[in-house]
């Protein structure tokens, strides 16, 4: 069995907030969800966070997707262990992580747990120029790990020592479990410290292995907001080289924001300012060009999006989106369809091969295929306490300046003349008009430019 243990209790003091440390959003998403999320893919058995500070909103968010322990009071990492009474008899490997160390990668846990299949611990280290307040890796003469020291506690001798502690660890459960109780809180801090594990591990001829990290971004650990953003750049960076490498191809990858959730086909081409945000699907050969938000949306090949927004919505393959369109709540557009601009549609579905080009708002209304949409159409959907439904039938043709008061229905290959207001259904085939009589006065211009001349 797998487990992990992932320590959320502390406030992050030096991060200045009211929000918990790990709930600090990292592209995106809060940082404890990462970690959450790399321990499903890699399929862990039983996930368990201690928390203590604002402790409720870490429980809403993440409900029962794992399992949650209090720490009343801080009293250290290994205190913070202690509170993980579940899991004491248990048969397996358990790894430990720090809520606020998001950017370990599922294949990095995995290495761990595949290490302590033949030791009792396994420590990730690594080498640092400069290794600040970490914690020291000890060593033998024989280059053998044999304690951990807090930054705090070591000598000048010790603080010279350039592997550090990253705070990602993996155990034998049964082994972590049976020397916890050993932890005491003689150190400077008087806490209790997980890192004295070592020293105890070792006493007890107790396997250690220490090994170094490949990338020292991923055990970056988050403690101020100067540091989230740090991080957020590595982690859009990697998302960013992932799609490149799979055939995408960015134009300026330093200004294009892709969230974790988002999957990308070939040959998709992705213009700057590009943010996609939650979860979106984007297919082959798409061209989203720059200035574009796409929010929870599906995009079928070869459609093209320009400058627009896209919430919550679905583009068929073949479309072409924008420029400065906003389409939302449920949308769905099918293939063959153009979409213009300052065209807002919600909750509307486009069937194939339709046209709305320019200056429209289509809100809960059906469109069906090859029905033409002029300039300036309002499907007035609001009466100020419900919203209608308007169904525009096939191969329609609704002129510029339509205002069609909803509920309503427009019949097949039916006409609606331009600068019209039609709350009645229009029947199939049908011509409907609605605009004042037209007046032509004879040379009224000329009379009226003259007059204007002479007060001048
Ligand atoms: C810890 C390590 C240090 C390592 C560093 C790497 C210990 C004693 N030291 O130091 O060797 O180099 O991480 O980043 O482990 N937490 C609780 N309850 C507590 C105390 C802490 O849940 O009572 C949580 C915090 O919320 C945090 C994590 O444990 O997510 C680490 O605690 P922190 O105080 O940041 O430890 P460091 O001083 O960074
Ligand atoms: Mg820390």
């Amino acid at each position: 069995m797998k487990y992990a243990i992932v320590l959320a209790a502390g406030q992050g003091t030096r991060m200045k907030s009211e929000t918990p440390k790990v709930m600090h959003s990292l592209v995106d998403k809060p940082m404890l969800e990462h970690i959450i999320e790399n321990l499903e893919e890699i399929a862990v058995d039983e996930t368990h966070v201690v928390v203590g500070y604002q402790k409720e909103q870490i429980k809403e968010y993440f409900q029962n997707r794992v399992q949650f322990h209090d720490q009343e009071e801080l009293l250290g990492t290994g205190h913070a262990v202690m509170q993980v009474q579940d899991l004491q008899d248990k048969e397996g490997k358990t790894i430990l992580l720090y809520g606020d160390c998001p950017l370990v990668q599922p294949e990095t846990m995995e290495s761990l747990f595949k290490e302590v299949e033949s030791v009792d611990m396994v420590v990730l280290t690594a080498d640092l120029k400069d290794p600040g307040e970490y914690g020291r890796v000890v060593r033998d003469n024989q280059g053998k790990v044999i304690r951990i020291v807090e930054y705090r506690d070591a000598s000048d001798h010790e603080k010279k020592i350039r592997e550090i502690n990253t705070g990602i660890y993996c155990f034998n459960n049964k082994s972590l479990f049976k020397y916890l109780n050993e932890l005491s809180t003689d150190n400077s801090q008087n806490e209790y410290y997980i890192t004295d594990l070592v020293e105890i591990f070792a006493k007890q001829n107790l396997e250690i292995k220490a090994i170094k990290v490949n990338d020292i971004n991923e055990v970056m650990g988050i403690n101020s907001r100067v540091q989230l953003a740090q991080a957020e750049k590595w982690l859009r960076q990697h998302i960013n080289c992932y799609w490149m490498e799979q055939g995408v191809t960015l134009i300026d990858p330093n200004n294009t924001y892709i969230s974790t959730d988002t999957t990308i086909g070939q040959d998709t081409i992705i213009y700057p300012g590009t943010y996609l945000k939650g979860k979106n699907q984007i297919g082959q050969r798409v061209e989203i060009r720059g200035n574009t938000w796409l929010e929870n949306v599906e995009i079928g090949d070869n459609t093209i999006i320009e400058a627009s927004k896209i919430i919550d919505s679905r583009v068929s393959h073949d479309v072409k989106v924008g420029p400065f369109a906003h389409l939302r709540n449920g949308t769905i557009i099918e293939a063959y369809n153009r979409i213009g601009n300052f065209v807002e549609v919600k909750k509307s579905t486009f069937h194939e091969d339709a046209r709305c080009a320019h200056l429209s708002y289509i809100g809960d209304t059906t469109v069906g295929k090859k029905v033409n949409i002029g300039a300036g159409v309002v499907t007035v959907n609001f009466d100020g306490f419900n919203k209608h439904h308007t169904e525009i039938e096939e191969g329609a043709f609704i002129g510029s300046n339509v205002n069609l008061i909803a509920p309503i229905t427009v019949g097949k290959e039916a006409v609606v003349a331009a600068g019209s207001t039609i709350k009645k259904d229009v029947a199939d085939g049908a011509l409907v008009i609605e605009r004042a009589m037209e007046t032509t006065k004879e040379g009224y211009g000329w009379k009226y430019l003259a007059k204007k001349h002479e007060k001048e």
